[in-house]
């Protein structure tokens, strides 16, 4: 059987493995080259240039190389094919390590003894207790869900925001618009793990930020994101930073990437900046199981982690 040719389209990332490993299963046509051939039946893309995916008359799919698709369907002229989207494990293992490392370098005064060991200071502050403290999820996914759970085995307190009710064991949990407030009323460090899609672009503004707990253990509400940097506004975190709605930040997302450097998050004393990179998709663990759907697919059999367009996500 003719299994038709993949196009490859990878802004920002190096193509060469994804080029190599897709090519163990099938014949592969790497953007720019020749991008409208007509025996193009995939796509698997990142950030892909405007009209890419305009006129493939056997395109059968498109598969995100991120968990993330905004990049996808921010381009109109992208066909009415299903998107298939990353979930892996290897990925939420990633994701979570980053969460977790956030979380405890916050928890176990990571900023406050970095500033003490410039100016040599040996000094001690009071130990605090995970169960003191909560955590909240803004986005109970794949990848939010793998985070809580980690962090419910270490002791602190977990709540969890999501669209529709989900239901996590240990994790108090909240949905919808009706429950945000509830859910940020009852969390002390947030933790952001949610698509970027147009209900919420902007949700983490400076309104929100001012719904957590400030009264508590840490002294003060902090800010990890991880999910995309559209759903913040920087000039908020900035301005809660200042004047004590936040304590501090870890983030990994911004409203323009990479982040200028005239912006002053960068050298902010509360704000821990990593380049995106929390979660990193890897071919070597992924390109595997996309051929294999795009085989089952072929045989008819349905895709799976297919993305709902009408939700954004
Ligand atoms: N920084 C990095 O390196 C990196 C790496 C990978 C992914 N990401 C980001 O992480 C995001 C999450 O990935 P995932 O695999 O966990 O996604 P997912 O499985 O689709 O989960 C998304 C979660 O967000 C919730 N949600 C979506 N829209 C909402 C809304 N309007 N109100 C409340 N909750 C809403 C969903 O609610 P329901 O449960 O009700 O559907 C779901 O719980 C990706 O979209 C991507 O932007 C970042």
């Amino acid at each position: 059987m003719d299994k038709g040719k993949v196009l490859l389209s990878v802004t920002g990332f190096n193509p060469r493995r994804w080029h190599e490993l897709l090519s163990s299963g099938r014949e592969v046509v790497l953007e720019p080259e020749r991008p409208a051939d007509p025996s193009i039946t995939y796509a698997v893309v990142w950030k892909q240039p405007a009209n890419l995916l305009a006129g493939l008359p056997r395109l059968k799919a498109i598969f995100s190389i991120g968990a993330g698709v905004d990049h996808i369907l921010a381009d109109r002229s992208v066909p009415d094919v299903p998107i298939v989207r990353v979930v892996a494990e290897n990925l939420a293992r990633h994701m979570t390590e980053y969460v977790v490392w956030r979380v405890l370098d916050h928890h176990r005064f990571g900023p406050l003894y970095q500033a003490q060991q410039k100016r040599k200071i040996w000094r001690e502050p009071p130990q605090r207790t995970a169960s003191d403290i909560a955590v909240g999820v803004m986005g109970l996914g794949n990848l939010g869900q793998a985070a809580a759970r980690a962090l419910l085995s270490l002791g602190f307190r977990v709540n969890g925001w999501s669209r529709s009710e989900r239901s996590v064991d240990g994790v108090t949990t909240f949905a919808g618009d009706a429950g945000l407030r509830p859910f940020l009323n009852a969390t002390d460090i947030l933790v952001v793990l949610l698509p970027l899609t147009a209900a919420t672009a902007g949700i983490v503004n400076y309104g929100l930020l001012k719904e957590l707990r400030r009264r508590n253990a840490l002294g003060g509400a902090v800010l990890i994101n991880a999910g995309r940097g559209r759903l913040q506004k920087d000039d908020d975190i900035l301005r809660a930073l200042e004047d004590g709605t936040l304590k501090e930040a870890s983030l990994d997302v911004f409203e323009v990437e990479p982040l200028p450097k005239t912006s002053p998050l960068w050298s902010h004393p509360k704000v821990f900046v990593t380049p995106h990179s929390a979660a990193t998709s890897d071919p070597d663990h992924l390109v595997a199981p996309m051929l294999a759907q795009m085989d089952a697919h072929d045989r008819g059999e349905p895709l799976r982690d297919l993305v709902d367009k009408r939700a954004g996500y």
